[in-house]
């Protein structure tokens, strides 16, 4: 297995829920991530698609330690180096490329990266990365698909996202080759918007499993 998949593991080994968060306004990062830890989310994904992720990143790690905080939408080398020097305790990629899989592997950096594919599984597990996001999960088949991949791939867990919601999220944890999942819906756009932590909190503590 490689360094890069064991280390994200034992990183997530006790998280069953992985906040997925996209953030407009690095002013938010502190109080957005002590609400969720307030809420019990220990694992954090800010996702690289806006300007304020990498400092949002770097603020998160420093004022909470407590925090794992990682970087989501890491696409290639570059995003991985960018968010390692952010701070990220982690990456987390859509898909999987060979570049990535190597360049996380140099830099001690965690890797879940996505496969929803059986050719895409495959190439994970070449370079020695059995723990896989399953992105985007709903629209890839969902439930009926990750049973499927538990046939041919029984070794192999998933984290899916895309998708998941406080509806389906007991589905999903309930396969036997799923160990946790992750969302946005724990930090929805108007409640940041409002600034209502409290709400931001209360909507994780209802999510959090195990
Ligand atoms: C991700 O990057 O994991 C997804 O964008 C999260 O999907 P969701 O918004 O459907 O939770």
């Amino acid at each position: 297995m490689s360094d890069a998949c064991a280390k994200m593991k034992r990183l997530v080994d006790s998280v069953r829920v992985i906040p997925v968060i996209v953030i407009e306004d690095a002013k938010d990062a502190v109080p957005m991530a002590t609400a969720l830890l307030e809420g019990g989310m220990r694992v954090l994904e800010v996702t690289l698609r806006s300007a304020a992720a990498l400092p949002a990143i770097e603020a998160m790690a420093r004022a909470l330690p407590d925090a794992v905080v990682g970087a989501g939408t890491v696409l290639n080398r570059a995003d991985a180096a960018n968010a390692r020097e952010a701070g990220a305790a982690f990456a987390v990629s859509p898909g999987y490329t060979r570049e990535l899989g190597l360049a996380c592997a140099e830099f001690g950096m965690p890797l879940l990266p996505g496969a929803v594919t059986a050719s895409e599984v495959m190439t994970a597990l070449d370079d020695g990365y059995d723990f896989l996001k399953f992105f985007p999960a709903a629209a890839s088949g969902g439930i009926a698909m990750l049973k499927a991949l538990g046939g041919p791939f029984p070794g192999v867990a998933f984290c899916p996202t895309g998708g998941v919601s406080s509806g389906n999220l007991d589905d999903y944890l309930s396969l036997p080759n799923v160990t946790c999942v992750g969302g946005s819906w724990l930090t929805p756009a108007e409640l940041v918007r409002r600034g209502d932590w409290a709400a931001v909190t209360a909507l994780c503590r209802s999510a959090r499993r195990g």
